[in-house]
């Protein structure tokens, strides 16, 4: 657990940065909701902020005055346990509250719970804070991705700034990393916080497997592309295949061939593709046919886990050939917070690492992320083995 004198502060600095993304936003950027998937930046602003007051401030502070009695209908995301609230394709359809009264808002929540840790340091409510500050910076995740499909989507691709940096250089030689077939131990091991979703830790035995030390390159997919994979039935799974018709697809999202070249929308603006960064912003689909097409295949969760340490990550999310399922041993959280991540472990995949967009001190080697195999909204990538 964290100490009781630093908690405070990564509050405070958590509640500050997901307000300094948000900085460069115009007033229209924050309402709109363009697909289900991407919430509006407003609504993030609010929800982060009812998680402190629903899961904490209501049953820790003496005569807590709720800020707003409407709000936690406006902004409870998926709580069965808290009843009714605006439906998920609805979030972009709000013109109140303002995002003046939600920064007013967040801003009375920050205060709240700081004059709340300063007399109350027991484990039970310090455990549900650093929560609430994982949780944040989940939504900061999505915030910047969110950010990103508002504004890639807009006929005018406006950029978000000129200094948000999507990749930074890698070695882009590949060498193939091997590891022995064995029993490995998996799952978060240490007194540091992790979700629910990461405990249960147990054995697993995994085959003698290789992995790359690099991830896919934008410059590797331009030749799957060109070798007209996106037409080739054979590499795809059947849904997958259904999906690129229905869907239109046939090159990763914010990618656009203009003049004869292929440019990307980037946070900075639209950019020619720069063949020897880190690919992203592919489904889990396109990272298997991708794969299929090399002879190559996804590592599971569990190659990922054991072999991490061996190679750089951290700039995309690897999708991985895992499903995402409770661990032999998982224990969800009593109550609403049992809700948090347990009841999602079906139809959805693995993705492993962290990207550019993952908050600092957020991830780690057994953090576990999952998405539904068509999205690819988040900074995704992959990583073959063999
Ligand atoms: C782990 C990113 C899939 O987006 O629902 C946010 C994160 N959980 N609020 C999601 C999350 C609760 C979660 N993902
Ligand atoms: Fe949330």
């Amino acid at each position: 657990m964290i100490a009781t004198n630093t908690i405070l502060d990564f509050f405070l600095e958590t509640r500050h940065t997901t307000e300094t993304i948000c900085k460069p936003l115009e007033i229209e950027d924050y309402v709109v909701q363009p697909i289900v998937d991407v919430s509006p930046p407003k609504w993030h602003l609010g929800h982060s902020t009812w998680f402190f007051e629903e899961f904490i401030l209501k049953s820790f502070k003496d005569n807590y005055e709720c800020f707003n009695d409407s709000y936690g209908f406006v902004f409870n995301s998926y709580y069965e346990s808290f009843g009714k609230r605006v439906v998920r394709t609805n979030r972009g359809n709000l013109s109140r509250p303002t995002v003046n009264d939600i920064y007013k808002y967040r801003h009375y929540i920050t205060k709240q719970m700081e004059l709340l840790l300063q007399d109350n340091d027991s484990e039970e409510l310090i455990e549900l804070v650093e929560i609430g500050i994982h949780h944040e910076k989940q939504h900061q995740e999505l915030l910047i991705t969110d950010i990103k499909y508002i504004l890639g989507n807009n006929p005018l691709l406006p950029k978000y700034n000129d200094t948000f940096t999507e990749h930074t250089a890698e070695n882009h030689n590949r060498e193939w990393l091997s590891v022995n077939e064995g029993l490995y131990d998996i799952g978060h091991n240490s007194k540091d916080f992790c979700y629910d979703n990461e405990l249960g830790r147990h054995q697993v035995f995994i085959n003698a497997f290789q992995i790359s030390n690099t991830l896919v390159t934008n410059g590797e997919f331009m030749e799957f592309m060109e070798a007209d994979g996106y037409k080739n039935a054979l590499l795809w799974h059947a849904e997958a295949w259904d999906w690129l018709s229905t869907e239109n697809i046939s090159a990763p999202q914010y990618w656009h061939f203009d003049n004869n070249i292929w440019q990307h929308y980037t946070l900075q603006g639209l950019k020619e593709i720069d063949p020897n960064a880190p690919l992203t912003h592919i489904s889990y689909y396109e990272a298997f046919a991708f794969a299929q097409f090399k002879g190559l295949r996804l590592p599971t969760e569990f190659e990922w886990e054991v072999s991490q340490h061996l190679f750089n990550w951290g700039q995309r999310w690897e999708w991985t050939e895992s499903a995402y399922l409770p661990y032999p041993n998982y224990k969800k959280a009593d109550g609403a917070l049992g809700e948090y991540n347990g009841k999602f472990m079906v139809s959805q995949k693995v993705l492993r690492g962290g990207s550019v967009a993952t908050s600092s001190k957020h991830t780690r080697p057994t953090y576990r992320n999952f998405f539904h195999p068509n999205l690819r909204w988040q900074y995704t990538g992959l990583r073959l083995a063999k």
